[in-house]
């Protein structure tokens, strides 16, 4: 568009100049000419009244000659006559000429010096004339002379209309041109183009809508729509071998998860039931800005993790609309398509008011249960109001589900976290038809830690309303199986791992969560080295070393311990002083709890003791980057660091971890993790570390700076093939193969 905008005003800008230049020359002859012609006019009166003038001007006649210089005045285009005698005194002159033509009179002199007529433009009180004079004679010599004035302003009218009809013209050319071009654009260029994207798109995603808007004939554009039409034919062929194969691939156990094979599973498995996702967080958030919408991915880990779930899977995603334009893009039933670009599945948006997202989200979720699971030594906080609005919340959401299952028999609910605990009994009590899972992405505590709750019962008693309870690790299904022993009435079978409480018995398994790799998507599209060398030069970093966290800005991300750990391997270190850089990329996080916004203050405060200790000529080791980052942004960074550093102080997965090892296709770089993250019971080439031990960590750093290719090749390979044969895509079809086999 801006490209439109500025070549629509170059063009305007050269009408413009050609039509300025020709209305000056215009101007300049009519002005010539008008000029010359007032001036011969005023010649041929002059001449003639001066046969009228000079007997009388000889016999002295003043009263006759002020008659006759009252009969010329004001006669339209005619200002007044004035007679002077040879000493250049006014013998008659006419009322209407002002007192102040002294120029006038030097005219009149002139004339009569030169004895021949003497013409001048001159603007008395602001009025423009032409003056004109003629000796008077008696026996060859001259006695006086006579003066015509004349009124000169239409000329400069006439040449100001001569502008003005020009410029009207200009400015209605200029936009019947503008509309003319755009409209051409529109019709001939942008219109045919769109329906050229649509078609790709819809190939693209394997839809049978074909449009083509009769533009097969179209000269311009018809070769590229027979191009269109025979790579959609290809794909669709190539999509039938590839649905093929994920079919064969179903029997093979040991054959590679992929989107496809998920798909096929599905269709296998569920045999035409619909997935129901539900979550707090949304996958994509719409927002406003002037009048542009647009729409970001969240930092979360369970929302990186499920949504290439969902567009293989298809379905529909219930989360709540956080986004200031979320409202905007949905329709009747707040239903919006997603991935915007490339619709796969419905996003189901559920509005909270503040009051209930300050109770629910900000006070239940993330200063009871969050700090609650966690084991980072913040003490979780629980209030009777903050608890009622979880209910509440809980309680929407479960009525959200249930409008959307009522017309499915046996849809499969799959319900995400600890914000929504209660949403399993909420469900499962009004469709026992459904088949529920819930899915804890953070850790569970032990018993005792557990217990201190007050609400502990219902939350337990909610949860188990699924047949599925999913944790990340086999230590979290033991810790919630236990957890349940001693706070309800069930019947626990240690073998199945089962709890059975009424009559309904639950299924408790450990499904470690990852992300989608390979996802299938092409970094060829992407110049990621230019991207990093604008980065560099836009932080002024020139260190041979580059350390990487890129967390969410919380307090169980062990950031602090990463930071000191850093200042360790720096005084250990001096060496690597000046010669490495640690970036610290923290998205804000839940910034209205009280806890985040202190502990953002505190990193940043540990920065800057750091880099007060550690600056060199003006660099500092550590780079602080606190907003959120896109897709690009985040790969760019991982490829350009030596090391990644994951020190979660607790942590039910962390896929971080796993992302960094995705974005490494040179196999190159190292990664440092927590021995309590859920990750590191799988990520065994890493190089694991305690986060409360500084020293470990920093010695950790330097193992990785000083390691040789050959081991960081051999590591990362290891774990880029761990992370592609427990891929996300396995994660949901073991789950989803659980749930169907209830
Ligand atoms: C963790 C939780 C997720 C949550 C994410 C981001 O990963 O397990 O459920 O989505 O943090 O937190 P937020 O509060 O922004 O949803």
């Amino acid at each position: 568009m801006k490209q439109i905008i500025l070549s629509l005003l170059v063009i305007v800008a050269v009408i413009t100049l050609i039509v300025i230049s020709f209305t000056v020359n215009q101007v300049n002859q009519e002005e010539q000419q008008l000029k010359s012609d007032l001036q011969f006019r005023s010649i041929l009166l002059a001449e003639s009244l001066k046969e009228t003038v000079e007997p009388n001007f000889i016999n002295r006649s003043e009263s006759y000659l002020q008659s006759i210089v009252t009969r010329f005045t004001d006669k339209e285009r005619f200002a007044g006559l004035g007679i002077y005698d040879n000493k250049g005194q006014v013998i008659a002159l006419s009322s209407t000429v002002p007192d102040s033509t002294i120029s006038a009179q030097v005219v009149a002199t002139n004339a009569m010096d030169s004895d021949k007529a003497n013409g001048d433009f001159m603007t008395v009180n602001r009025k423009p004339l032409y003056v004109l004079a003629v000796p008077l004679h008696q026996d060859q010599s001259v006695v006086g002379s006579l003066m015509i004035i004349q009124n000169a302003g239409y000329i400069s009218e006439r040449l100001e209309e001569i502008w003005r009809t020009n410029l009207i013209r200009l400015a209605v050319q200029a936009s019947l041109l503008t509309i003319a071009i755009l409209m051409i654009l529109r019709w001939i260029i942008y219109a045919p183009i769109k329906v050229i994207v649509e078609n790709l798109k819809s190939a693209r995603s394997g839809s049978n809508r074909k449009n083509t808007k009769g533009l097969t004939n179209s000269f311009l554009f018809g070769p590229l729509i027979n191009e269109i039409t025979n790579i959609r034919a290809s794909l669709t062929e190539a999509r039938l071998s590839a649905s093929q194969e994920a079919r064969l691939r179903l029997q093979k156990i040991d054959s590679p998860w992929t989107a496809k094979r998920l798909e096929e599973f599905i269709k296998d498995t569920l045999k035409g039931r619909t997935i129901f996702m539900v979550s707090n967080r949304e996958p994509y958030i719409h927002t406003k800005n002037g009048n542009k919408i647009s729409y970001y991915f969240p930092a979360s880990g369970m929302a990186t993790a499920i949504e290439p779930v969902m567009q293989a899977a298809g379905g529909i995603w219930i989360a709540h609309g956080a986004g200031d334009a979320d409202r905007l893009v949905v329709d009747k039933k707040d239903h919006v398509r997603v991935p915007p670009d490339e619709p796969k599945y419905t996003l189901r948006r559920v509005w909270l008011t503040e009051e209930e997202e300050k109770g629910f989200y900000d006070g239940f979720s993330n200063e009871g249960l969050w700090p609650l699971c966690h084991n980072a030594h913040t003490r979780p906080t629980f209030r009777k109001e903050d608890w009622d609005q979880y209910l509440k919340v809980n309680q929407k959401y479960a009525d959200t589900v249930l409008e959307e299952i009522k017309h499915h028999e046996k849809p499969v609910v799959l319900i995400q976290d600890f914000h929504l605990a209660l949403v399993p009994r909420m469900v499962k009590s009004q469709k026992p038809s459904a088949t529920i899972g819930i899915f804890w992405h953070i850790p569970w505590p032990n018993p005792e830690s557990f217990s201190i709750c007050p609400w502990k019962k219902e939350i337990l008693n909610g949860m188990l309303g699924a047949d599925l309870l999913g944790f990340h690790t086999q230590l979290h299904c033991n810790n919630f199986i236990e957890t349940v022993g001693r706070e309800l009435e069930s019947l626990i079978d240690f073998e199945q791992f089962t709890i059975t409480r009424n009559n309904h018995t639950s299924f408790v398994k450990p499904f470690p969560i990852s992300i989608a790799f390979p996802n299938g998507i092409s970094t060829a599209n992407f110049d990621y080295k230019l991207a990093a060398e604008k980065f560099k030069k836009q932080y002024g970093i020139k260190t041979k070393y580059i350390g990487l966290g890129i967390d969410r800005m919380d307090y169980t991300k062990g950031i602090i311990e990463r930071l000191k750990a850093v200042e360790i391997f720096l005084n250990k270190n001096p060496e690597y002083q000046g010669n490495f850089t640690f970036i610290q990329i923290a998205a804000p996080s839940r910034t209205k709890v009280k806890k985040y916004q202190e502990f953002s203050e505190d990193v940043k405060n540990e920065v800057e003791r750091i880099n007060n200790i550690y600056k060199k000529n003006g660099i500092t080791p550590i780079l602080l980057i606190i907003r959120h980052h896109n897709h690009e942004e985040i790969q760019t960074l991982y490829k350009m660091a030596n090391v990644c550093l994951v020190t979660s102080l607790h942590d039910g997965m962390n896929l971080v971890s796993k992302e960094f090892i995705a974005a490494r296709d040179d196999e190159r770089g190292v990664l440092i993790l927590s021995q309590y993250t859920g990750a590191s019971r799988e990520l065994k080439d890493a190089l694991i570390i305690n986060p409360y031990n500084g020293e470990q960590t920093a010695d950790a750093i330097k193992q990785a700076v000083d390691m040789k290719p050959s081991e960081q090749i051999r590591r990362m390979h290891n774990l880029r093939e761990t992370l592609s044969s427990n891929n996300v895509y396995r994660w949901s079809a073991e789950l989803l193969k659980a749930m169907a086999n209830l």
